[in-house]
């Protein structure tokens, strides 16, 4: 198992560049299946996750060609010989819960396995069912896996009780192809929607509303492949900007959706940084003496859930008392435990934290315990004293692709260590 060292870093300097979206490229790569012609997809980084989803396709019969260094998939879903997902890769992410309903559009069956609830919260997918099921699936739930028929999906209107991103992209792959019109409410409107939609209006899909909570999709009989680049990672952008605002420095983003991040520019100008904004690129600058403010997580264009576990560590070390509401999952604090063990002074009472900032932190051995919250530790561990040890280290695999050395190549000091057996 591998972990983390990170050492006092900053002031950091230069440009680091942003990738491609994890959340944008697992439901692009599920959409693939919808069609029997060849999808290339760029700016889909090595993430542990996209590795894991790409394995799943060829499993269930798709041609899969994956270049890491150009960070493309070629995906051929011409003959699709199985309907059933393999359960040990599928648990090891819940984005294989999109494979449902491209399983149904192709081949009118598939046994899906229930994602797990992960350590931010139970993350059910009643959505996903109830919506798939109004549109004509037939749907029963057998040791943990999911088994659903549909002959083809019938066009319905379907009202979201929560703006589910999941449930969202999951039903909009159904409508696509199904009989008819299907009208999604209370939709989610996060750019990864809108991204994954334009993807699929390249394939033929006839889609309008997306990025609003009223989605209209008008069926087709089929879909052809496409070409497509996912957008850039807004959460690895904000993760950047507030490893620099953390330790101070002089920095440069690049291939930043700054479009995409309204809510962060604004909470770190709040906290006191300077920022210039461009479209594709974000230059900031911090002394590292940050000012408290608050943090109220919410759908899209609110402020964004897998961002409050590092904007908390900020908050560790601004002037005065910072609260952070997380609205959406029942148990996003994981990361407070830790930074108490570094010296933050965090109170968490459910769904609230309140954070009143210390002199700094201090470095100790801590664990990831998902993957936000991992990137979290690694940005504390650049602004305590002394040397922090991560352990746990693939949870931040599966959603960060070299981070050590884009932060490496602004100045931080980490550098990875694969623990050997007898350890
Ligand atoms: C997506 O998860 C992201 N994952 C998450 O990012 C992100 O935190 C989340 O959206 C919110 O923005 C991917 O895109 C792969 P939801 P998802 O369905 O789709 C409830 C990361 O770190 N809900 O919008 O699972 C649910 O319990 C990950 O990259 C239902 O009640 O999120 C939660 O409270 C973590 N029933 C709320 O909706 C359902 O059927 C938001 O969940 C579905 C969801």
């Amino acid at each position: 198992m591998a972990k983390l060292v990170v050492e006092h870093s900053g002031p950091l300097s230069g440009c680091v560049a942003v990738g491609g979206s994890k959340n944008a490229a697992l439901p692009v790569l599920c959409a693939c299946l919808l069609t029997e012609e060849t999808c290339t997809i760029r700016q889909v980084p090595p993430f542990t996750d996209v590795l894991v989803l790409l394995k799943i396709l060829r499993s269930l019969g798709a041609e899969v060609l994956y270049d890491a260094k150009k960070q493309m998939a070629v995906i051929t879903a011409k003959k699709l010989t199985s309907t059933r997902e393999d359960a040990a890769l599928a648990e090891k992410l819940r984005a294989s819960f999109f494979v449902l309903a491209p399983l149904l559009a192709r081949k009118h069956r598939a046994q899906v396995p229930l994602p797990g609830g992960c350590p931010i919260g139970t993350r059910p997918v009643d959505l996903h069912l109830k919506g798939l099921q109004q549109m004509g699936a037939k749907v029963k739930l057998e040791h943990g896996d999911v088994l659903a028929r549909c002959r083809r999906f019938q066009g319905s209107r379907i009202y979201l009780d929560v703006p589910s991103v999941g449930a969202t992209e999951q039903l909009l792959m159904a409508a696509v192809t199904a009989e008819g019109r299907t009208e999604i409410e209370n939709a989610a409107t996060e750019p990864e929607i809108v991204d994954l939609a334009a993807f699929l209006r390249k394939m033929g899909a006839q889609i309008q509303g997306a990025g609003t909570t009223h989605l209209v999709v008008t069926g087709v009989r089929q879909l052809g492949g496409a070409r497509h680049t996912v957008i850039s990672d807004r959460v690895e952008a904000g993760t950047f900007l507030a490893a620099v605002a953390a330790v101070g420095g002089d920095v440069t983003v690049q291939n930043a959706p700054s479009e995409h991040l309204g809510a962060i520019l604004a909470k770190l100008k709040e906290a006191g940084v300077q920022l210039t904004v461009e479209s594709g690129r974000i230059h900031i600058v911090s002394d590292g003496n940050l000012s408290s403010f608050d943090i109220k997580t919410m759908p899209y264009p609110g402020f964004p859930t897998d961002l409050q576990a590092i904007f908390m560590v900020l908050a560790t070390v601004a002037k005065g008392t910072s609260v952070v509401t997380e609205t959406l999952f029942e148990n996003r604090f994981l990361q407070a435990s830790q930074l108490l063990r570094m010296g933050a002074d965090i109170k968490t009472e459910g769904r609230m934290a309140v954070v009143e900032g210390v002199k700094s932190l201090t470095g100790t051995s801590v664990c990831a315990p998902d993957l936000r919250a991992g990137a979290a530790l690694v940005i504390a561990g650049l602004l305590a004293q002394g040397q922090t040890e991560i352990e746990d280290v693939y949870h931040i695999d599966r959603g960060y692709c070299h981070l050590e050395e884009k932060l490496q190549s602004i100045g931080a000091c980490l550098h990875r260590e694969e623990e050997t057996e007898e350890q």
